[in-house]
């Protein structure tokens, strides 16, 4: 994952805020930091079993090391240097640090629940690939912290593989009409104040694209059965490949 949605957050804040800011797009901006400092801290997660599939996968290694503790170590490391600052620290919002810990938790306990299958000798490929891994984060994540935040993994509608990722209507709408629109200025973030359920939410979608390790599953040929067992979607370079969606309930 190489690009920088906290930068990018910066060019999209300063176009929306024209002029004096009023109260309430102040705070648009701190739940836009917060959501953008999850969508960090997963991508680093992620970027950690990416970074380790071939260890993961090796049959002749036991033990691997990727303990919880290991995994979140790495990516508090990979955000500090993409974020300037640690996810965590004094004073900070008790809101924010709540759910920056819960998406902390969430990480050391995938990670451990997996540890026997990451570990078993004798198997090659076992499937913990960073989009299962992300998945099963978001998901823990939703058991410790859903009636305040949700994260997930989705993409546009055609590229879907797993069932449980499928764009809601409102993303299915903003990934078809901005994030894949042709005008839609190459990852930039989409974020606004809306409703889910019956519920007011500042919902935010960080768009991410495929780099040259996404298409040996996700390029062409299309239809061909990539290690994983799935077809494969035909995507190329830099095409949208996923967005990461952030609700946050206020
Ligand atoms: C080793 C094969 C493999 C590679 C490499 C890979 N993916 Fe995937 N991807 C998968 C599998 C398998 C799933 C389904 C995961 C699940 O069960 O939730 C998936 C799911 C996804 C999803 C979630 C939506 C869905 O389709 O279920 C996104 C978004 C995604 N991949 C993007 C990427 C991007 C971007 C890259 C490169 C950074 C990448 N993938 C690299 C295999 C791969």
């Amino acid at each position: 994952m190489s690009f920088k949605p906290v930068s990018l957050a910066i060019i999209f804040t300063i176009a929306f805020l024209t002029g004096a800011p009023t109260k309430a797009e102040v705070s648009q901006e701190a739940e836009l930091d917060l959501a953008l400092r999850l969508a960090v801290l997963l991508q680093s997660a992620r970027a950690v079993i990416g970074a380790e599939q071939a260890l993961i996968n090796d049959p002749a290694i036991g033990d691997k090391g990727l303990t919880g503790k290991e995994v979140l170590a790495r990516a508090t490391k990979a955000f500090v240097e993409k974020t300037g600052a640690p996810p965590l620290s004094d004073g900070m919002d008790a809101r924010e640090a709540d759910l920056i810990s819960a998406l902390m938790a969430s990480i050391t306990e995938v990670m451990d629940a997996n540890a026997a299958s990451i570990n078993r000798e004798g198997i090659a490929f076992k499937g913990f690939v960073p989009a299962v891994f992300g998945r099963l984060v978001n998901e823990t994540f939703l058991s410790k912290a859903g009636d305040r935040a949700e994260i997930k993994v989705t993409a546009p509608m055609s590229l879907v593989r797993n069932r449980k990722s499928r764009p809601d209507a409102w993303e299915d709408q903003v990934i078809t009409e901005y994030l894949l629109s042709p005008e839609w200025q190459k990852g930039a973030v989409y974020s606004s104040l809306t409703e889910t359920g019956d519920r007011e939410a500042f919902r935010v979608m960080v768009p991410e694209y495929y780099t040259e390790g996404c298409l040996a599953c996700h390029g062409s040929p299309a239809g061909e059965v990539d290690v994983t067992g799935y077809p494969k979607e035909g995507g190329a370079l830099g095409d949208l490949g996923g967005v990461i969606s952030i609700t946050l309930y206020p």
